[in-house]
C-alpha cells in the first residue's frame, strides 16, 4: 500500500518535472513530496505553531539540531553533533536517519534519490 503510493507520487514528480524545463515546475514537484512525506511532522512557515519535528525553513546551512524550543532526541544530538546541513547531509539523512543518529524519533526513510533531491531542491528555496 505504501509503495504503491509512493510510486504515484513518483510518477506525478516525473510528469510534473518533464512537463516544462523551468525551475518552477521542478519546485512545484518537490513541494508537492513535501507536502505528502514530510509535513504531518515539519512546518515551513515561519509563524507555524511547534509540529512533531523541527520548522525547517531556512534549514539550509543551519547547524543540526539548533531551532530553539525543539526539543531534539539525545541520540539526535549526539549523532548529528557539529554538523550543518548541505544538500549532501540531507540526502544521507532521508535516505535513512537511522544510520545517522540510531534511536533517533524520525520515524521515515526514502531510497528513491529522485525524491530526496526533489525534496532537498524544495527545501533549498524555502528561506
Ligand atoms: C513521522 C514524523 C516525521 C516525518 C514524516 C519526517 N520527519 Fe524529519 N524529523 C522528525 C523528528 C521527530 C525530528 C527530530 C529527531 C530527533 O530529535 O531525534 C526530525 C528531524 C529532521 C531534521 C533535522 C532538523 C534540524 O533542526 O536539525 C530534518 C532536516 C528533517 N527532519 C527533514 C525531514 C524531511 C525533509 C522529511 C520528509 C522527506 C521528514 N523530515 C519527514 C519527524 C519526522
Amino acid at each position: 500500500m505504501k509503495a504503491a503510493w509512493m510510486r504515484s507520487s513518483m510518477l506525478l514528480a516525473a510528469l510534473l518535472s518533464g512537463a516544462a524545463s523551468s525551475s518552477v515546475s521542478a519546485q512545484t514537484a518537490g513541494e508537492k513530496l513535501f507536502g505528502q512525506q514530510c509535513a504531518a511532522c515539519h512546518a515551513v512557515a515561519a509563524d507555524a505553531p511547534m509540529g512533531m519535528g523541527p520548522n525547517l525553513r531556512g534549514i539550509m546551512g543551519r547547524s543540526a539540531g539548533t531551532l530553539a524550543g525543539f526539543p531534539y532526541s539525545n541520540e539526535f544530538k549526539k549523532g548529528l553533533a557539529g554538523k550543518a546541513w548541505t544538500a549532501a547531509q540531507l540526502d544521507a539523512w532521508l535516505e535513512d536517519p537511522q544510520n545517522l543518529a540510531p534511536g533517533t524519533y524520525m520515524m521515515y526513510k526514502q531510497s528513491d534519490a529522485a525524491v530526496r533531491n526533489s525534496i532537498i531542491d524544495y527545501l533549498q528555496t524555502v528561506k
